[in-house]
C-alpha cells in the first residue's frame, strides 16, 4: 500500500537551494486546452503561486522570486493586462493574513513607477505589514526586465559619478549589484521555467550567472509541490562548480 501521508519532499541529506526563481509559463496554453479564455489560466496560475509559496515556506527556502509581469507583457491585449493587474491587486488584498501567519515577507522588483499610485500604495502597505516576518521572502517581479534593471542601475551609478560621489574605478561587481533591484538578495541557485520552455526571457540576467536551470514539463497552473520537489531534487543531484573544479568528497 502506498503512504498518502508521506509526501514527496526535497532530499533531507543535501542542502536546499537558498533562492528559487520561477518563470511561470503556460497559463494561456492550459486554458486553451480546456476551451477557456486565457484569464482563466492566469487565475489558476495565481493558485499555483499560492501553493508554491506555501511549500517553499514550509520547507525552509529562504527566497522565492516569481516572474509575474514582464516589461514585454504590456504588449498583450488591454483586457488581459487589466485582468493580470486585477489578479495582482486581489492577491495583495486577500493574502496578507495568510502570508503573515506563515512568516512570509514580500518584496517587489521591476520598474513599479509604471503602475497606478493606488496599486503602488497597496504594494507598499502589504510589504510594510509583512516587514517584521523572518521566514520565506517572496519577491514578485512586476514590470520587470533584466536589461531594464541593468540600465536603471547604470543610470544610478552614473548619477553618483556625475555628483562626484564615486569614481569610475569604484564600480565593482559588488557595487553594481547593490544598485540592482535585488540589492541584498542572494543570487538565485535554481531557476525553474514551466511549460517545457527553455528560455530566460530577460529574467534576472545579472543574478542568474551561476544558477542551475530546470525546465518543468507542466503548465504553470498544474505546478504543485510534487513538481517543485522534483525540481529541487534535480538541483540537489547536480554538482555546482562556479567555474572551478568539483570539490573531491
Ligand atoms: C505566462 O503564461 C504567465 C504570465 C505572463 C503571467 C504570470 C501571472 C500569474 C501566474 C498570475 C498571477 C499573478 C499574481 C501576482 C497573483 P502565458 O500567458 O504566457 O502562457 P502561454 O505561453 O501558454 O500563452
Amino acid at each position: 500500500m502506498s503512504h498518502p501521508h508521506r509526501e514527496i519532499r526535497p532530499f533531507a541529506s543535501s542542502p536546499l537551494p537558498r533562492h528559487i526563481a520561477i518563470i511561470m509559463d503556460g497559463n494561456g496554453r492550459w486554458a486553451r486546452r480546456r476551451g477557456k479564455p486565457r484569464i482563466f489560466g492566469h487565475r489558476a496560475g495565481a493558485e499555483a503561486l499560492r501553493r508554491t509559496a506555501e511549500a517553499c515556506a514550509e520547507w525552509g527556502i529562504s527566497h522565492l522570486t516569481l516572474y509575474a509581469f514582464s516589461t514585454e507583457n504590456w504588449r498583450r491585449p488591454e483586457g488581459e493586462v487589466r485582468a493580470l493587474l486585477a489578479l495582482l491587486r486581489r492577491y495583495l488584498q486577500e493574502s496578507v493574513a495568510d502570508l503573515r501567519r506563515r512568516g512570509v515577507r514580500l518584496r517587489f522588483i521591476g520598474d513599479v513607477q509604471r503602475f497606478s499610485p493606488a496599486l503602488r500604495k497597496r504594494m507598499e502597505e502589504v510589504a510594510a505589514a509583512l516587514g517584521g516576518n523572518r521566514g520565506l521572502q517572496i519577491i514578485l517581479a512586476l514590470n520587470y526586465g533584466g536589461r531594464d534593471e541593468i540600465v536603471r542601475a547604470c543610470r544610478a551609478l552614473a548619477r553618483l559619478a556625475a555628483a562626484g560621489e564615486i569614481a569610475a574605478d569604484d564600480i565593482s561587481e559588488e557595487l553594481f549589484a547593490r544598485h540592482l533591484d535585488t540589492a541584498d538578495v542572494p543570487d538565485p541557485d535554481l531557476v525553474i521555467r514551466t511549460a517545457g520552455e527553455m528560455r530566460l526571457s530577460n529574467f534576472l540576467l545579472w543574478q542568474t550567472a551561476y544558477a542551475e536551470y530546470y525546465s518543468s514539463p507542466v503548465c504553470w497552473p498544474d505546478f504543485n509541490r510534487l513538481e517543485l520537489a522534483a525540481a529541487i531534487r534535480a538541483f540537489q543531484m547536480r554538482t555546482r562548480k562556479f567555474g572551478g573544479l568539483a570539490s573531491p568528497l
